[in-house]
């Protein structure tokens, strides 16, 4: 194939087209495939966060952060996990270290609002919104990614480097404790502005390096490796065989050779494993579980759950139910039926409910009173084990007389 039939590697987005392309075209010549630089991919972008902000992440207790320094002189790195104090950002110098927080979307409505320009691939795949913050000349080093990941610059500028050819060398440096590659040979080179996006597939070597202070949002996938699936798929389906399931072989010929295993025994290993060759609803049922509740933290039940009194007389005042931010949802169908899975778990209600409760991120009391039953009785057991929140009605302030 000629290189000039490829696909352009760099392209300006439009108002209707934020990749630069339809949606469809996207999936079908770069996801998962190749690289893209997308030019004002969010033309009016406003960092949602600021630098500062995402110091003060950095210093809770359970976000995940890190800080990553590089000496250029004899090129020697530095990985310091979070959570941070406030003096150890004032104690670092005018350069080359950055700071990366993951899980923004969770902290931050607005960051998480971000996600609804990426609807154009399932939200169970998508894992977080990183954010990192580079003083000038910060860079995590040049490396591999295993998952999808878009690149929004967010302030400031960073130029990235990126090998896109077909097989590039993807050996780690064992002398640092950050996953860099010893070889890197960048086929191509920009600098991003605030509103630019690189998307790149997995395995793609790059580099970014702050040309000035900057964030840069990292949109990032997830994606579970087969050996995963495999081992929770293989453990759901033996919880529900009983012990006296078990090889048989009632047709046993005379074997050949008494230690041999031949391939009629084969055929009944097969056999006995044929539970591995599950229908879609049963597949269904067990993914949407695994899926939803892959690599998520345990949420708490609050420590006095909320009637059911209590919910419906919230909403009824004109106050709502959010969501836990670290709440992961999906659907799937069932016949006429579906499930939503929320967190690992599995309720089957009507597709309709399923799929507006996958989707809200907070309900008021007319969401709450359009779900058919059983999904309200479910949204209420949801919330008394943590999994909404109740908001009460926000009171505005009266006016003051004048
Ligand atoms: C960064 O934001 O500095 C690193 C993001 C990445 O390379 O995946
Ligand atoms: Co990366």
């Amino acid at each position: 194939m000629h290189n000039s039939s490829a696909p352009p590697i760099e392209i300006q987005a439009s108002r209707k087209h934020r990749l630069g392309m339809p949606a469809a075209r996207f999936l079908r010549d770069y996801w998962q495939k190749r690289p893209l630089l997308i030019r004002s991919a969010f033309p009016d972008l406003v960092s949602p966060v600021s630098p500062e902000d995402l110091a003060g992440l950095a210093c809770e207790q359970s976000a995940l952060s890190r800080i990553v320094t590089h000496q250029p002189r004899g090129d020697r790195w530095t990985l310091r996990h979070g959570p941070f104090a406030e003096a150890d950002f004032t104690s670092m110098g005018p350069r080359d270290w950055t700071l990366l927080v993951q899980d923004v979307d969770k902290w931050d409505a607005d960051v998480r609002a971000l996600l609804d320009a990426f609807d154009f691939i399932p939200r169970w795949r998508i894992d977080d919104v990183m954010i990192s913050y580079a003083a000038p000349g910060g860079s995590v080093g040049a490396h591999v990614d295993q998952y999808d990941v878009f690149l929004l610059q967010g302030l400031g500028a960073r130029r990235w480097q990126v090998d896109a050819s077909p097989n590039p060398p993807t050996a780690f440096r064992d002398d640092v404790e950050l996953k860099l590659l010893r070889e890197f040979h960048p086929t191509h080179s920009w600098t991003l502005e605030p509103g630019d996006m690189l998307y790149l597939p997995p395995g793609v070597p790059h580099h970014g390096v702050a040309a000035d202070a900057c964030l840069t949002y990292s949109i990032g996938m997830r994606a579970p490796s087969q050996a995963e699936l495999l081992t929770d798929f293989a453990d759901h389906l033996a919880q529900g065989i009983g012990e006296e399931a078990r090889y048989v072989d009632p047709g046993l010929a005379l074997p050949m050779d008494p230690f041999e295993i031949d391939a009629a025994a084969l055929t009944r290993v097969r056999h006995a494993l044929a539970a591995l060759q599950a229908d879609d609803a049963s597949l269904a049922a067990w993914f949407g579980g695994f899926i939803s509740g892959y690599r998520s933290v345990g949420i708490a039940a609050p420590p006095r759950p909320p009637t059911e009194a209590a919910v419906r007389k919230a909403l009824a005042a004109g106050g709502s139910l959010a969501r836990h931010p670290f709440v992961r949802t999906a659907w799937a169908r069932q016949g006429e039926r579906a499930l939503l899975f929320v967190g690992g778990a599995a309720f089957e209600m009507s597709p309709t409910s399923a799929r507006a409760l996958a989707a809200a991120t907070t309900l008021d009391a007319g969401q709450f009173e359009a779900l058919v039953e059983p999904a309200q009785a479910i949204v209420i057991a949801l919330a008394r084990s943590g999994s909404y929140i109740v908001r009460k009605p926000v009171r505005h302030p009266r006016k003051a007389r004048q």
